[in-house]
């Protein structure tokens, strides 16, 4: 009884909404990790009841904008399996208010949940100088995590000399043309981190733009900050934005008045001379079909010329030898009908007198010669097959 009063319980809580404020600025990356924690105990409450108890059931999330099938253009979902957490990430551009639809369903049971993600996003001043970095070794949703991403932070600011850095993108480089890895431990898809900052470039930074250093696999001396190895950033696909003077818009196309200059009356061209086409027939289709006739000819005078015809090769052959292949032929042919036939006659060579090699019989009451088995005067004629 208390286990289906359980049941109830968990069904009507299946389904269940809930809803988030979240206010951003503009221009500064967003991350928001949906956590299966906290959606499992969401679905099943049976999960609090039970301190400690925690299924580690597969969870998967799907996530839209409300009222349209897809999230918004600047927003991205990544959840690498359904035994990890799931990630909205992305960096608004423009002013608004995004309401983003987040379902999770439980792969063990079925069960959903509902989160309703409200996003306010303000506008704030774009960080005038930006740089993006690209870590080799990091796949995006290792990177998300604010763990993470501060560690990477710390590196930049170092590098950067100032505490005043905001990330402002994190890309996937799959997402900007990357190859698939291999399966193996040792590679990684690899993630493009963008950070800016209201302080000019440092030192160390400007180094990138002199051309020895642009194909430097590792940051120069005395510019490598990296304290874990596997956030280490790729130095030359290290980029420098500096948005304080941006270039100048293409000229706009002069416009003329839409009306075609006058130009007086139309010269249709003259037609093309003709063309003697016999050359090519010839090539095209005498050529191949000479050469077909004479490989029919050469064909039919080695089949048909060339044989050496039944009675010439009898005629060379020893008259034992063909004797040999005579009786073989004529045994195969008595087993076919025989086989064939239920009612065959009995083979000739079971027969008491038989000339092989005629077929010729002699009944056995006027032939002299002695029957081929005494069975009436053997004593082991019992044993022997008939
Ligand atoms: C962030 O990166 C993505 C993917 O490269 C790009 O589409 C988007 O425009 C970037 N956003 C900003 C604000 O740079």
């Amino acid at each position: 009884l208390i286990d289906r009063g359980h049941g109830v319980c968990t069904s009507l809580y299946t389904g269940l909404i809930t809803q988030t404020i979240i206010t951003i600025p503009t221009g500064r990356l967003f991350t928001y990790e949906l956590m299966r924690e906290t959606f499992q105990s969401d679905i099943d409450p049976r999960t609090h009841l039970y301190v400690g108890h925690f299924h580690d059931d597969p969870i998967i999330f799907k996530c839209n904008l409300q009222n349209f099938p897809d999230l918004p253009e600047w927003l991205r979902f990544t959840q690498r399996h359904p035994k990890d957490n799931g990630f909205l990430y992305g960096t608004p551009v423009s002013p608004g208010k995004s309401i983003i639809e987040i379902h999770a369903v439980n792969k063990r049971s079925y069960d959903t949940a509902k989160l309703i993600l409200v996003i306010k996003i303000n506008e704030e001043k774009m960080l005038p100088y930006q740089a993006e970095f690209f870590i080799e070794q990091r796949e995006i949703e290792k990177v998300l995590p604010p763990s993470v991403q501060g560690e990477v932070k710390r590196d930049l600011q170092n590098l950067w000399k100032t505490e005043a850095l905001e990330i402002v993108n994190i890309t996937n480089a799959l997402d900007r043309g990357g190859r698939v890895p291999l399966p193996l431990a040792t590679c990684f898809e690899g993630v493009y981190v963008k950070v800016g900052s209201e302080k000019y470039f440092s030192d160390c930074l400007l180094r990138v733009l002199t051309p020895e250093n642009q194909r430097q696999f590792k940051p120069p001396g005395g510019c490598n900050f990296c304290r874990i190895p596997s956030n280490c950033i790729t130095w030359c696909k290290t980029e420098l934005f500096d948005l304080t003077n941006p270039e100048p818009a293409p000229p706009a196309p002069t416009m003329g008045s839409g009306i075609l200059e006058s130009g007086g009356d139309f010269d249709p061209p003259e037609s093309p001379p003709s063309r003697d086409f016999f050359p090519d027939y010839i090539v095209t289709v005498i050529v191949p079909l000479v050469i077909a006739i004479i490989l029919c000819v050469l064909l039919a005078y080695i089949m048909f010329g060339r044989r050496e015809g039944l009675s010439k090769r009898n005629a060379k052959t020893d008259q034992i030898q063909l004797y040999h292949h005579h009786t073989i032929h004529g045994d195969t042919d008595e087993l076919r009908n025989m086989a064939a036939n239920r009612s065959a006659p009995l083979p000739l060579s079971t027969l008491p007198m038989f000339n092989s090699r005629t077929g010729e019989r002699a009944s056995p009451l006027q032939s002299d010669s002695v029957p081929l088995i005494m069975a009436q005067h053997d004593p082991y004629s019992d044993t022997l097959p008939r």
